[in-house]
């Protein structure tokens, strides 16, 4: 039986690929927005015996969130989670961030978790029922230049979500962040290589991440046993840092 659908943002790739799958694993069918194709996440959701539907959406539009919501509801079960995964880290001095790659970023990674939320949060209410999943990033409390508009939008993603904890929480909608550590996707190897190289070594567990490491965390904040944890961040790091 279905646990209703999992909206995940930025699954055509990446971590937010095998966050789907997992989610998909767990039960839930799952609705994928991003600007990319994501057929590649289809074929892992239907091996799973789950319900997939993807559209192209640009998280940064109003239009866009607004009407893939009303598509989801149009084809889906009733939705269950919203993941707020989509994001993007240009990798750049503060002195060569231009205020056009501010904007951007801030827009992807921040505005884009408030769209969504806007989008999804009436028909959580509605039902009763809701998990909201943002991704930060435990770059918030490392020493880690060339990240300013990363760092400041990631910090935006931990403060939306306490707030908007506090004020869906009487509606059965938990609102929680993950914040993943350095992990091994395609992105950040084509971002940063060097990284790799160093920062793993920091970690109590001292290998790389890998985005199956990290999944189990969304999995429990989008179930029901998670029903009286909300407005938190967790780290999925390997324990670099302690919050
Ligand atoms: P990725 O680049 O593999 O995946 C990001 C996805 O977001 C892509 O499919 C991309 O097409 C999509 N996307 C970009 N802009 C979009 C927009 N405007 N609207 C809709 N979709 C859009 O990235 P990765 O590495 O999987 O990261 C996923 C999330 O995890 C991001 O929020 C990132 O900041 C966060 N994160 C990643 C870490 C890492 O080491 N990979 C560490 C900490 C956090």
């Amino acid at each position: 039986m279905s646990k209703g659908t999992a909206v995940i943002t930025g699954a055509a790739n990446g971590i937010g690929q095998a966050y789907a799958q997992r989610l998909a694993a767990d039960g839930f069918d799952i609705a994928v927005a991003d600007v990319v194709d994501a057929t590649a996440t289809r074929q892992l959701v239907e091996a799973e015996g789950r319900q997939f539907f993807s559209a192209i959406v640009d998280v940064t539009s109003p239009e866009s969130t607004k009407k893939f919501a009303s598509e989801v509801a149009a084809h889906m079960s009733p939705v269950a989670a919203l993941v707020n995964n989509a994001g993007i880290y240009p990798w750049k001095s503060f002195e060569d961030t231009d205020y056009e790659t501010w904007k951007k970023v801030i827009s992807v990674n921040l505005d884009g978790a408030f769209l969504m939320s806007k989008a999804f949060v009436p028909v959580m209410k509605n039902n009763h029922f809701g998990r909201i999943v943002n991704v930060a990033s435990t770059t918030f409390w490392l020493n880690a230049p060339e990240m300013t508009a990363y760092i400041a939008s990631k910090g935006g993603v931990i403060g939306f979500t306490r707030a908007l904890a506090s004020e869906v929480g009487a509606f059965g909608i938990n609102v929680n962040a993950i914040a993943p550590g350095l992990t091994n996707t395609k992105t950040m190897h084509g971002i940063n290589e060097d990284i790799f190289e160093y920062l793993p070594k920091q970690q109590a567990i001292p290998r790389m991440i890998e985005s199956q490491d990290i999944v189990g965390v969304v999995s429990f904040l989008c179930s029901t046993d998670s029903g009286f944890v909300t407005g938190q961040t967790i780290a999925a790091d390997g324990g670099q840092i302690r919050i």
